[in-house]
């Protein structure tokens, strides 16, 4: 059974408990990280933790964990669920008080929870147009808050969302906002390639700035062969793209075959696909 880290103890997960009178519990109030680990090297562990670091400042939280507690944290975890194909996921919220009430608690009266637990992934995606699991979506005008850049664990938005294309079949929901411009997946960055170029939305307050974007973003600049670019994209754009991708902490770059059931470009995973993820597996882990 999964081990899991709550407020200083190390414990089986199924034993963890915490308050109803939690903020997290109660209003959604935290930020939360998932940091991929394969054979327990991490990927993009120093922006995971920036991203996490940012988002409490963003709401208010304050903590005093160095970068070190946090590594030795998550190398804890890696090690008792064994270092194999793992996401470590990591909950900071405002926690318990004694009372339900909207505005923020002193910070002297009320400690931060910390929450953290791993679980299990998909092995490493290959760059191998064959082998890759081809993404089926929904599309949906993205309806969530607008402040998107953060990564709140108030995340009914994105969970509606997702059910959306879930019940539809799919494996994702593409967002788009009132002016028919792309946003995001409810759990995860899009993308269109049309003429052998990248093409993303620019981080604002409509998207979460994905670790995976970042590092793919940084890698593709750095090689240079397939160029890129960050500026809005309209829907009309994504249905006419010669590929779709998503990216995640967990599916790294994902083809996307099919959006309401009409198939991107031939219907399968593309070629400037198959390159990215080559480029990306080589130097993931070097960021
Ligand atoms: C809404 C949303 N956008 C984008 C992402 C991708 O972020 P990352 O690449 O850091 O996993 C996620 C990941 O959970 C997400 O929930």
């Amino acid at each position: 059974m999964s081990t899991a880290y709550l407020n200083g103890e190390y414990l089986p997960l199924a034993e963890a408990r915490i308050s109803p009178m939690d903020r997290g519990f109660l209003f959604g109030d935290g930020i939360y990280e998932v940091i991929p680990s394969y054979a327990g090297r991490m990927v993009g562990f120093a922006p995971h933790i920036q991203r996490m670091k940012n988002g409490l400042e963003a709401i208010g939280i304050a903590h005093n964990w160095t970068d070190e507690q946090w590594r030795e944290l998550y190398n804890r975890l890696i090690a008792s669920d064994g270092g194999g194909n793992l996401g470590i996921y990591l909950h900071v919220s405002r926690g318990a008080d004694s009372k339900r009430f909207h505005a923020y608690p002193d910070p002297e009266a009320v400690a931060p929870t910390v929450f953290a637990f791993a679980f299990e992934i998909p092995p490493e995606p290959q760059a191998d147009r064959t082998k890759v699991k081809p993404y089926k979506v929904s599309t949906d005008e993205d309806l969530r808050w607008q402040r998107c850049h953060i990564k709140s664990t108030a995340l009914l938005g994105n969970v509606m969302h997702f059910q959306q294309g879930h019940a539809a079949g799919n494996n994702e929901t593409i967002l788009y906002n009132s002016r028919g411009e792309l946003t995001e997946g409810s759990a995860c960055n899009a993308y269109i390639v049309k003429d052998g170029k990248v093409i993303t939305p620019p981080l604002d307050h409509q998207i979460l700035p994905g670790i995976t974007r970042q590092i793919l973003l940084a890698v593709l600049r750095k090689d240079g062969s397939i160029p890129v670019e960050e500026r809005v994209v309209s829907m009309n754009e994504v249905h006419h793209a010669d590929e779709v991708w998503l990216t995640s902490s967990s599916k790294e770059i994902a083809p996307v075959i099919e959006i309401d059931g009409r198939p991107v470009g031939d219907g399968k995973a593309g070629p400037i696909w198959e390159a990215a993820q080559r480029l990306f597996s080589a130097e993931k882990y070097s960021y």
